[in-house]
């Protein structure tokens, strides 16, 4: 398997399990990492992360828990059965709720990465001033940040803007990086960096659905973006 491979996961967004598995098969032997969504959890659920296991892929389920600490461990801990290499939280939910999620992991015995998401990127200051009165949005990202690495979180979810605040903040976390497209690219991702760059900047994982999704040969798009992160990869030795 390619170098930039490793560093690549497939934001999954289709919306039928069957079509996840098409993909998922079209794809063989070129792709280690796939994200599951809401969408996809609801149609698919546990039948579909095994056999996107059973396909040799590593699975980044995306559901952001949030909820009392202990309903959370709870939920990690039936989650862990899945054999999934990560899993999100959302770091709004507090200390104590990421604390008791990594203890739940860790009884378990399980391998499965524990990632913290900070500030949702849908955010702008308007946004965030009306959840987060007087605390402004770049100091909030430091802080969960710090919290997360605190709490025990293995790693972070962030904009490729966000790296080097994010790095500061929680240093020796690992960073998964959505918002990564090519440069034509125009939809509702504001704040994007190429794979490239987001791969230079210090991302260690980045996340792409549509600029894969939607290419006319998907096998190829994939390729490129591999492509693209090796070349980031050069770039972040000098
Ligand atoms: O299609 P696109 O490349 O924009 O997909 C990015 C993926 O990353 C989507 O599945 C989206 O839900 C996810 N994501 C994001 N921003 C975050 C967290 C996750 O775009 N802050």
């Amino acid at each position: 398997m390619r170098k930039g491979l490793e560093h690549l996961i497939l934001a999954l967004d289709v919306e039928r399990p069957d079509e996840g598995k098409e993909l998922l098969s079209s794809l063989r032997g070129g792709l280690k990492y796939v994200k599951i969504g809401y969408q996809l959890y609801a149609r698919g659920g546990a039948p579909f992360l095994r056999e996107a296991r059973e396909m040799g892929l590593s699975i980044f389920l995306d559901l952001k828990l949030h909820d009392i600490p202990n309903t959370v461990s709870q939920a990690v801990e039936a989650l862990a059965e899945h054999g999934l290499w990560a899993l999100t939280l959302h770091c709004a939910g507090g200390r104590r709720m990421l604390e008791e999620a990594r203890r739940a992991r860790d009884k378990c015995g399980s391998d499965m990465s524990l990632l913290g998401v900070t500030v949702l990127t849908s955010f702008d200051e308007a946004s965030w001033e009306e959840v987060a009165p007087g605390c402004p949005l770049p100091e909030a990202l430091g802080r969960r940040a710090t919290l997360c690495k605190e709490a025990g979180m293995d790693g972070l979810v962030c904009s490729p803007l966000d790296l080097a605040a994010v790095r500061s903040s929680a240093p020796g976390l690992f960073t998964v990086v959505p918002g990564v497209r090519p440069r034509s690219a125009d939809d509702d991702q504001a704040r994007v960096a190429t794979p490239r760059e987001a791969i230079a900047s210090g991302a260690d994982y980045i996340v792409v659905g549509r600029p894969i999704l939607g290419a006319p040969d998907r096998g190829e798009a994939v390729e490129r973006m591999a492509l693209e992160i090796e070349e980031g990869l050069e770039c972040r030795k000098i």
